[in-house]
């Protein structure tokens, strides 16, 4: 038996030498050291030898079977390390070679203007408000005094989804809102998406953006409205901005004014950006009519305020001197990555 135990031995050894991967040195494990394996077998023979000699045998047997278990574990962690050595050496990044580029995104021409607007009335102390696309005929025309024989509401045709729905032309409807959730004194703004049946060419979109503003308190004056407005063409376009207050006409706001401002381009001279005029139109306002204030919920004995309405995609033009509006909603990256 001893010569047994010993063949085993020399046997595992010489298998162990010629391991070369996990498996086989499982098998080899299974071989000798297993259930079936064949150190169990002489072990089951001890029961055959005499008491002096099973001590003996036994220790040797044990000896054989911590050998080759721990020249199995050594080989196991030989071979685990070579494996993640090679994989090691596979996965090696070659930090030297070039990456590949990753776009990044970034705002949309009518985002960087409107946020500049934003800022701007923002640190005039104005709060930022939104109102529904989807409006009532009242808010949009009724409540701003254009009643449904008003020839104002031709220019202002829209989409209709009852005769009492429709999507809001204007962004003045917020004006009555902002009067019926807050009270004066109010400072708002209200940016949006504003519709209209028109076809689309260079100047015309069916949707469009306008930012409104309000200001309601006790003793509002035209000078407010101006020194607001021009502080917002000075901060737009540069210190050197100039502006012109005209005469004109809205059914909600008595008296009323178009605002132009010297062309920032020409400096006033005239050029083809302002057509040769030196000025530039950028928005319609005026003092807030006691029916509407009235409408909102508010004294007009007591208070007065004043109100302006700003096409956004028109500043934009202005601003970066572009030529037809359509560039604007095409989402051509290569317009777009200019910005
Ligand atoms: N809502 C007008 C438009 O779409 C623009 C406007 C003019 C708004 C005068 C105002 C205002 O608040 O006072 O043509």
């Amino acid at each position: 038996m001893r010569q047994q135990l010993e063949e085993i031995r020399k046997n595992a050894e010489a298998a162990l030498g010629e391991v070369s991967s996990l498996e086989e040195l499982d098998a080899i494990r299974v071989k000798y050291l297993g259930k079936k394996g064949e150190l169990t077998a002489v072990l089951k023979q001890m029961g055959g030898l005499s008491p002096e000699e099973r001590p003996v045998v036994g220790q040797i047997a044990n000896e054989v079977r911590e050998y080759i278990q721990s020249e199995v574990d050594n080989k196991a962690a030989q071979l685990k390390s070579a494996a993640m050595d090679a994989q090691l050496l596979n996965e090696t990044i070659d930090v030297t070679l070039p990456g590949e580029e990753c776009e990044v995104g970034h705002r949309h021409p009518l985002s960087i203007v409107l946020d500049e607007v934003k800022e701007i009335f923002q640190g005039m102390g104005f709060d930022i408000i939104s109102g529904p696309e989807v409006e009532l005929d009242y808010y949009n025309f009724e409540a701003l005094n254009i009643p449904k024989d008003h020839p104002a509401r031709d220019t202002q045709d829209t989409f209709y989804i009852t005769d009492n729905i429709l999507l809001r032309t204007q962004t003045s409807p917020c004006q009555i809102r902002a009067m019926e959730e807050r009270k004066p004194p109010l400072r708002v703004i209200s940016p949006g998406r504003v519709y209209r049946s028109d076809a689309v060419d260079a100047t015309h979109s069916p949707l469009f953006h306008q930012i409104e503003g309000l200001v309601v308190d006790e003793g509002i004056t035209m000078s407010d409205l101006k020194g607001t407005l021009d502080t917002l063409a000075k901060k737009l376009y540069g210190p050197e901005t100039k502006t012109r207050f005209r005469p004109h006409h809205f059914p909600f706001t008595e008296p009323s004014c178009e605002v132009d401002v010297s062309c920032f381009k020409c400096g006033g001279v005239g050029c083809s950006m302002c057509k040769g005029e030196g000025w530039v139109e950028i928005l319609g306002a005026g003092m807030v009519h006691p029916k509407v204030l009235k409408n909102g919920g508010i004294d007009p004995e007591k208070y007065s305020g004043f109100a302006f309405g700003l096409g956004l995609e028109r500043l934009v033009m202005f601003r970066f001197g572009l030529d037809d509006m359509r560039m604007l909603y095409e989402n051509d990256v290569r317009f777009l990555e200019q910005f």
